[in-house]
């Protein structure tokens, strides 16, 4: 009993030493560009932008330390452009807005002003349908997008301020902790997606809505849509995707389930949630990547003898995307390896599935190479999703000592077949002795 209260009074401290002040500490001073239309220059087709230097310093709550205590704020930035960002959520405290020192990767933010208004879209319209703003509304907005300099974040954020102050305060969030995702085929995929709203505000007693879209290569298509006003989820045709209603009302995760990852699903996935006259999202890119399966033949390669020319295939199926080099490899009896070159590549096929195969011819002219008395002949295929690599076995006969016979004693295996086959066999079972005993003697 004691000692399991003063184990709880040990992970207290702990708790108190540990956890608070790295929570203070987490959260990092944002460098981000501020981006905007130049004022007074409308009606053009494409308006000219501003971009100035900006930085967002940020806590948790109004009482925590923040990032900016006992720093002074940078030169050459516009003291306008400096918020101090309240962000409950504590996305924006991400360990991946922190580039590692000395990382020329850095990560990316914009802030852009942001107006509230009333959503098009069927799932959304319903949350402003009484046609009222909220006094609420008529502050200023500003959103931010982020990106961890490490792919393992992508954040938007909407963010208001009451007193044209800069203050901020995120209402609203949204955070993958995985902006790029690569999977095998067939298996089932999360593309991660959480967001907050500030409860305390009154937009979010009026409801909000969640939608993923597909887009490639200027295509896109809606993939599954939920009003949570009216509980709805809007009828697509998209079959083996998922949301978990359930967990998206409770723990705010939007993280949309790809039942079997198939290689139509490759592309870019947006996800969206609405509050009434807000909205923030995040894009996540899948990349599927799936290794070939690979063949070699003829397995095992017929007995040859030295001045033949050999044909060896190899044939990679099932593989995306369309990235493969072959290799070829010898390995001699003795371990050493020798490499054969390229091969000649055949044009590629692809399946159905989008999964694609491809072959590759190599030529062995024995005559030419000293390949000894035989060993593995190898297919090196590399693609992205890993290497493969497969094997088969080159046995030479009428080979005496390392090098190949001269061209006379070539005509003459030509000339009798029947007198070479027994000669080889013979030399073939006595060589390796003769090797050793004419090795021994040369050490001596
Ligand atoms: C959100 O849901 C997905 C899929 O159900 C799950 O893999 C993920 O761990 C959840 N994330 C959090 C933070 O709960
Ligand atoms: C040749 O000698 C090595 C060691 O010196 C031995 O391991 C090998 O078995 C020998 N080979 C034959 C064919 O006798």
């Amino acid at each position: 009993m004691a000692s399991s209260t003063l184990y709880t009074l040990a992970l207290a401290l702990l708790a108190v030493n540990y956890i608070l002040p790295v929570y203070g500490i987490r959260c990092p001073i944002v460098e981000c560009w501020f981006v905007q239309e130049k004022p007074g220059r409308g009606g053009g087709f494409q308006a000219a932008m501003s971009q100035d230097k900006s930085l967002m310093y940020v806590r948790i709550s109004p009482d925590s330390t923040g990032a900016e205590s006992g720093q002074k704020p940078p030169a050459g930035i516009d003291p306008t452009r400096i918020y101090h960002v309240i962000d409950p959520s504590a996305s924006l405290c991400s360990s991946s807005l922190y580039s590692p020192e000395g990382s020329v990767k850095k990560p990316q933010c914009e802030i852009n002003p942001f107006l509230p208004q009333p959503s098009n879209v069927k799932w959304a319209a319903p949350l402003t349908r009484s046609g009222q703003s909220p006094i609420y509304l008529e502050a200023e907005w500003f959103s931010a997008s982020l990106k961890g300099f490490d792919e393992h974040l992508a954040l938007s954020t909407v963010m208001r301020t009451a007193k044209a102050t800069n203050d901020l305060n995120v209402i609203l969030s949204v955070s993958s902790t995985s902006a790029l995702v690569r999977s095998r085929l067939g298996v089932p995929v999360v593309l991660n997606s959480l967001f907050w709203m500030e409860s305390s505000s009154p937009l979010s007693e009026l409801g909000f809505a969640v939608e993923w879209r597909y887009q490639f290569r200027g295509t896109g298509r809606l993939i599954v849509a939920y009003d949570a006003k009216s509980d709805r989820l809007a009828e697509t045709s998209e079959e083996g995707a998922e949301l978990d209603i359930s967990a998206l009302h409770q723990t705010g995760n939007a993280s949309l389930l790809l039942e079997e990852a198939q290689v139509k699903h490759t592309g870019t996935y947006i996800c969206t949630v609405y509050l009434p006259y807000l909205l923030a999202q995040v894009t996540i890119d899948l990349e599927i990547v799936e290794p070939p399966s690979i063949s070699i033949s003829p397995s095992p390669l017929p007995v040859s003898f030295p001045g033949q020319t050999l044909t060896v295939q190899c044939e990679a199926s099932g593989f995306f995307p369309l990235s493969l080099e072959f290799q070829w490899e010898f390995v001699g009896a003795d371990g050493t390896v020798q490499p054969l070159g390229e091969g000649g590549m055949s044009g590629h096929r692809q399946a159905s599935d989008g999964t694609f195969s491809q072959s590759n011819w190599l030529t062995l002219d024995l005559g030419k190479l000293d390949l000894g008395r035989g060993g593995e002949v190898t297919c090196v295929a590399v693609h992205p999703g890993g290497t493969r690599r497969t094997s088969t076995t080159l046995n030479i006969i009428g080979v005496r000592g390392p090098s190949i016979e001269d061209s006379m004693a070539m005509v003459a295996v030509a000339l009798g077949l029947y007198g070479l086959i027994k000669l080889c066999s013979w030399m073939f079972s006595t060589s390796g002795s003769i090797d050793n005993d004419s090795k021994e003697k040369k050490d001596k």
